[in-house]
């Protein structure tokens, strides 16, 4: 059996000499991401979910890097664009599942020209409209109907999916929806999803949506499979506990009831988030109080990531673990700000850390998951390179951005 490694890899059990050799040999801003970790996660996931489809969300990260390991360990891909199909397809994914979210018609064009070239493709359409545009694309294959089960969890308010009326169709109208579609396609699966970053106590709002699942799938019947999303958490917090992952998969099975159809569910955080860390290096240290540098003095740490390189912390309040992989100096209230010219550009405020020095190596945990993906190139900042381990080798996966890669696209009269 594959090795399924411990529940939870803290930030703490990355080794500091490793991590700053990394950053000498590829400089930073660096993405640090683990092949190892991953294999462990999507094994873990395998063997909770011995009998479920397990695909891998992977918008999570999309790097090649990561896809490979995550085909090989035996899990499909769930893609949000047509841009995740064809990078999941040139991976090597044999069936992939296509989750069309108000699918702009370029997105539409191109998974049914890859669907017509004979790649595996299952469509997830969340709307009548969606259905008709398959329709006129003469897209006959692979469907399934995403739901809005009317329950929702998640983290943060921003990635609560269940009962936003964004995504899916409304409950009531499900069989409805289903019905309808059967005319044209072959429906296979019914879909829904309740939000990113379940912990335990979300587990009830999880279990309803199973449970409204089962119940759908018994009326309309026929079906291969029922979806329930995927949204499994992570600790963040180095005391926070892991999600009990077979508990979670026992209260899903549970909750489903006796369907005929297979359960399966769509992870992306869970097989990410703890593989990577961001590398970020302190160039500026400044007391907040101008009595000095001394002492338990508040102080800002600049470094040369932003919001531009991991987004999380601006956009949900995100909570990274941060840790000095310099030095083990006393402790003081620090705020680890970006280079970047907004408010937000901050990764910690105030956090009691050890005080940072010019020149300090910075590490930021689970930036495995929406790290990289969400890097954007505001402000004119190139976004960082990646590299990747596998054993006890690590290679450049990503090349580091440069500024005229950014402004490669510009258009000169
Ligand atoms: N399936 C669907 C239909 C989804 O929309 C998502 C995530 C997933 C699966 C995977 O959810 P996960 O297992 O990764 O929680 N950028 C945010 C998360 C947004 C998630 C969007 N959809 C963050 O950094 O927290």
């Amino acid at each position: 059996a594959a090795d399924t490694g411990p529940a939870v890899r803290r930030l703490a059990d990355w080794s500091a000499a490793d991590l700053r050799d990394l950053a000498a040999e590829y400089d930073t801003p660096l993405y640090v991401t683990d092949r190892d970790r991953v294999r462990e996660n999507a094994a873990r996931l395998r063997a909770a979910f011995p009998d479920a489809d397990v695909h891998y969300a992977v918008k999570a990260h999309t790097g090649r890097a990561v896809l490979e390991v995550v085909r090989e360990a035996g899990l499909g891909a769930e893609c949000a664009s047509a841009g995740e199909v064809v990078r999941a397809l040139d991976a090597g994914f044999e069936a992939v599942q296509y989750t069309a979210v108000n699918p702009p018609a370029a997105d539409l064009d191109v998974v049914v020209d890859r669907w017509r070239a004979g790649a595996d493709l299952t469509v997830v359409a969340g709307a009548r409209d969606t259905l008709d545009r398959l329709r006129e694309r003469g897209f006959d294959g692979r469907l399934a109907v995403r739901v809005n089960p009317g329950v929702g969890a998640g983290h943060h308010e921003k990635v609560t999916t269940g009962g936003h009326a964004k995504f899916g169709v409304p409950y009531d109208r499900a069989a409805e929806v289903v019905a309808d579609a059967r005319a044209d396609f072959d429906v296979v699966g019914i879909h829904a999803h309740a939000g990113s970053g379940i912990s335990g106590e979300d587990l009830s709002a999880h279990r309803e949506l199973v449970a409204r699942m089962g119940e759908l799938a018994r009326e309309v019947g026929d079906l291969e499979f029922v979806d329930v999303g995927g949204g499994f958490g992570v600790p963040y917090r180095e005391d926070e506990p892991p999600l009990d992952l077979p508990a979670v998969a026992d209260a899903t099975r549970e909750a489903l009831g006796a369907v005929d159809a297979q359960l399966a569910v769509e992870p992306g955080r869970y097989v990410v988030a703890d593989a990577g860390v961001l590398l970020t290096r302190v160039n500026t240290v400044k007391p907040v109080d101008d009595a000095g540098a001394t002492g338990a003095v508040p102080v800002v740490a600049g470094v040369d990531a932003g919001m531009t390189t991991l987004l999380r912390p601006a956009m949900y309040d995100a909570y990274h673990a941060i840790r000095n992989l310099t030095d083990d100096r006393p402790e003081r209230p620090v705020t680890v700000a970006g280079p970047v010219c907004e408010t937000a550009d901050l990764f910690c405020e105030g956090r009691s850390m050890p005080s940072p020095r010019r020149g300090d190596l910075l590490a930021v945990g689970n930036a495995g998951a929406y790290g990289y993906e969400m890097a954007s190139t505001y402000n004119s900042r190139p976004r960082p390179a990646e590299v990747v381990r596998d054993g006890d080798g690590t290679r450049l996966a990503r090349e580091r951005e440069t500024i005229a890669d950014v402004t490669a696209l510009e258009v000169e009269r």
